[in-house]
């Protein structure tokens, strides 16, 4: 598969409207296009940030792409290999440019580049109106993937004993306990995630072994959860949610109230709110049962879907306390 390819008609599917360009040109995502695609994502109210996609770019940078209409971009779609599995994600084409065949040919061309890379499965999160898009590529749908927002108390609890901070040098207990219970390495993703947020990044343990890890992201107007992987092992996953959100308020200060959405003030005691986000699988009955106890609510929900073989990662979803991201799991 070359690495920059200019498709001649005799490619293209029989679309008039696409045929009325005098080029199209499918190149590698590269960082100069990080500022089109992350406005492609704010167009589309999507909570992707600038550093997510440049995450992804550093993670597997033959897997994301461009499509150029005539010398200008206009649609881009990311792909995240891992070893075992592979996610598709971002796959954006501009509005006024949508219905022309552009995301057919695009998406095409990001299976063809995955098969060529030996990929067997593929999974990906499709908003409800794209199922038969990507059904007639042959991804079958899995179950819900839900999204979930919150308010967590800032309330400051004493430390449980069992909770602990992630520090450097317990990182790579935390990569290779990720690894266990997500099916696959993600070191350096989660590595870029841990870097910009050291002081919201815990773990608990049980007998001495680590039994879930929580990164939280601290971002304008809410925290966004994920990943947050569980062991079953572990009887109490909420106390790390509650923990390290209130964790993080004892830095915080006056300027950055724009965090906080509802102060109340009951028995003396100074409470306030902070907004919550993270994504999950419906399948996972433990995770949705503790969010809705908690009070949390579904805001939206995307059918996540597969293509090629589906063992063994199905039997990890349970483990998968909110994903890192809809585009890579
Ligand atoms: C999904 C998307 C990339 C498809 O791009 P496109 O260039 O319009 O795709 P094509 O022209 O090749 O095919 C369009 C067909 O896909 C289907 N489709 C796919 N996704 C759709 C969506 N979100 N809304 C409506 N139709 C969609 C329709 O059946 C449509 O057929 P039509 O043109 O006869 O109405 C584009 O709609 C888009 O950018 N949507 C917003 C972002 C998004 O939802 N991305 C997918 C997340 S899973």
């Amino acid at each position: 598969m070359p690495c920059s390819h200019s498709l001649n008609h005799s490619k293209i599917p029989n679309h008039n409207q696409i045929r009325s360009f005098s080029s199209i040109k499918i190149v590698p995502f590269k960082k100069k296009h990080i500022q089109f695609g992350w406005n492609l994502t704010q167009e589309e109210n999507w909570i992707t940030t600038v550093d997510e996609l440049q995450d992804l770019l550093k993670f597997d940078p033959k897997g994301n792409f461009i499509l150029e209409c005539d010398g200008t971009a206009r649609a881009m779609i990311f792909s995240t290999k891992y070893k075992e599995f592979t996610f598709i994600g971002n796959f954006i084409v501009e509005k006024e440019f949508r219905h022309k065949g552009l995301g057919r040919l695009l998406f095409s061309y990001a299976m063809n580049s995955l098969r060529s890379r030996r990929v067997k499965t593929i999974m990906l999160d499709s908003v409800p109106e794209a199922v038969p898009f990507y059904s007639s590529f042959g991804f079958k749908e899995i179950c819900r993937s839900l999204r979930f927002n919150g308010k967590l108390p800032t309330l400051i609890n004493p430390k449980p004993k069992n909770m602990h901070q992630i520090t450097p040098d317990i990182l790579e207990s935390i990569i290779n306990f990720d690894e266990q219970i997500f099916g696959s390495s993600r070191k350096i993703l989660l590595k870029e995630i841990y870097n910009r947020n050291p002081s919201t990044c815990f773990y608990q343990t049980q007998n001495g072994q680590i039994s879930s890890y929580i990164m939280v992201e601290r971002r304008d107007g809410y925290f966004k959860i994920g990943p947050w992987i569980v062991s079953q092992n572990e009887p109490h996953p909420e106390d790390l949610l509650l923990y390290c959100i209130a964790h993080d308020q004892k830095s915080f200060n006056t300027s950055k109230i724009s965090n906080i959405s509802n102060i109340s003030n009951t028995s003396n005691t100074f409470t306030s709110y902070v907004n919550i986000k993270l994504g999950v699988l419906e399948r996972n009955t433990r995770a949705v049962n503790l969010l809705q106890k908690m009070g949390f609510k579904i805001s939206f929900y995307a059918i996540r879907m597969i293509f090629g073989q589906s063992y063994p990662i199905m039997k990890n979803f349970n483990g998968i306390f909110a994903q890192a991201g809809p585009d890579r799991g």
